[in-house]
């Protein structure tokens, strides 16, 4: 009998996507196991969720996938359930100012409905824009950066910061620094290829210790990058934190602004106000004429803010520099400050920032 080669199985795994997600179930971190012996594949998943399709789904996309690969007769799938913990009576924190980080000016989350849109790009270029701001108004070294995609982090590479944080006296986590901005990773905390199991239910108490136990220092703003999709993952974080605002990421696509609608929601509910939306990924500029090309369509970010009642913030190029920036980690804003894209995110930055200015005058 041919043998079963487990990378095949893992390509397999990363076709099957986690409902209602873009990354795949890999990368997300909840294969927990994967053994094939005698043409049967088995595979053991760690899930955390109230929703019962999810495992459900979950198993039927593993069969689909994992037997079409080479070898496999029998696909045994195993997944263990976890339900989230009860997230606490919508606006409680704001209401008692509980969970408030200590020394944090303003909490900003940056989110989207659908996955993939360009929030971790845009959360580090406007964290980078922010600190140029402050540097600029005499404040600097005053900007936080919290990752809150605990599966899969993308601020470290990012930001350009690896290794790991240390603990001082008082048992608190100091963040990492690069460009002046005080970053917190999970990715920092483990390897990227560690078992992930525990992630899940770990999800409350880490962001907890994200706000709580690290010595962010005196901060004007903090800003969070929160995972794709609007689960029951995403309201539990945004009520460990009080947040002071949300910026909305989107696409121009029309289907994209759908879900936008879907995010922001979810900000409704816990009384977040929005701060705006901004269009990523919006046209392609020729850089001998200047032209705009807007490829995917018009219009899509500025109808998306009209329909939430909220202010449009602008769009960010679709731009190679961006992507490059992003994977070499100097983020386009630091990297070429004077380009057409830092100046997109410098002006969204002053932008949110003076709405907050005047939420607290
Ligand atoms: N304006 C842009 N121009 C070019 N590439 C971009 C732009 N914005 C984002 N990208 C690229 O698109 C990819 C996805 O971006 P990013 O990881 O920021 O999205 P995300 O919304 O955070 O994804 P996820 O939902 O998985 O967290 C990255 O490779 C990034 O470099
Ligand atoms: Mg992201």
């Amino acid at each position: 009998m041919k043998n079963v080669n487990e990378e095949d199985i893992k390509n397999a795994l990363r076709e099957v996507r986690y409902p209602g997600f873009s990354r795949d179930i890999l990368s997300f971190g909840l294969v927990r196991a994967i053994d094939a012996t005698d043409g049967v594949a088995r595979l053991q998943l760690a899930v955390t969720t109230a929703d019962p399709t999810v495992p459900a789904k979950l198993k039927a996309d593993i069969e689909t996938e994992v037997g079409k690969v080479a070898g496999v007769n029998r696909v045994e799938v195993e997944i263990a359930v976890t339900k989230p913990r009860t997230p606490p009576a919508p606006g409680a924190a704001q209401a008692t100012g509980e969970g408030r980080i200590a020394d944090v000016r303003f909490a900003v989350a940056v989110a989207s409905g659908k996955g993939g849109v360009g929030k971790s790009t845009f959360a580090v270029n406007l964290a980078c824009a922010f600190e140029a701001l402050l540097r600029r108004r005499g404040k600097p070294g005053a900007v936080g950066l919290m990752d809150c995609d605990i599966y899969g982090p993308s601020v470290p590479l990012m930001i350009g910061i690896s290794g790991r944080p240390s603990v001082d006296e008082e048992n608190l986590i100091q963040p990492l620094e690069n460009f002046g901005i005080k970053a917190m990773s999970m990715g920092f905390l483990i390897d990227e290829d560690a078992p992930v199991v525990w992630r899940g239910p770990m999800i409350m108490k880490t962001i907890q210790q994200f706000a709580q136990n690290v010595r962010w220092g005196k901060l004007e703003i903090l800003v969070i990058d929160l995972p794709p999709g609007t689960g029951d993952a995403q309201l539990s974080l945004v009520q460990t934190i009080p947040l002071d605002g949300a910026v909305i990421v989107t696409t121009p696509q029309a289907a994209a602004v759908n879900v936008t609608r879907r995010g922001a929601t979810m900000f409704g509910k816990v009384n977040v106000p929005l701060l705006g939306v901004a269009e990523n990924m919006s046209y392609l500029l020729d850089p001998a004429t200047g032209k705009k090309n807007m490829i995917f369509g018009e219009g899509g970010g500025e109808r998306a803010a009209r329909d939430l009642e909220t202010a449009f913030l602008g769009q960010i190029p679709l731009d190679p520099e961006i992507r490059a920036g992003g994977d070499s980690g100097v983020p386009v804003t630091v990297g070429d400050p004077d380009g057409f894209a830092a100046q997109a995110f410098a002006r969204m930055a002053e932008t949110i920032w003076q709405t907050l200015e005047k939420k607290v005058e």
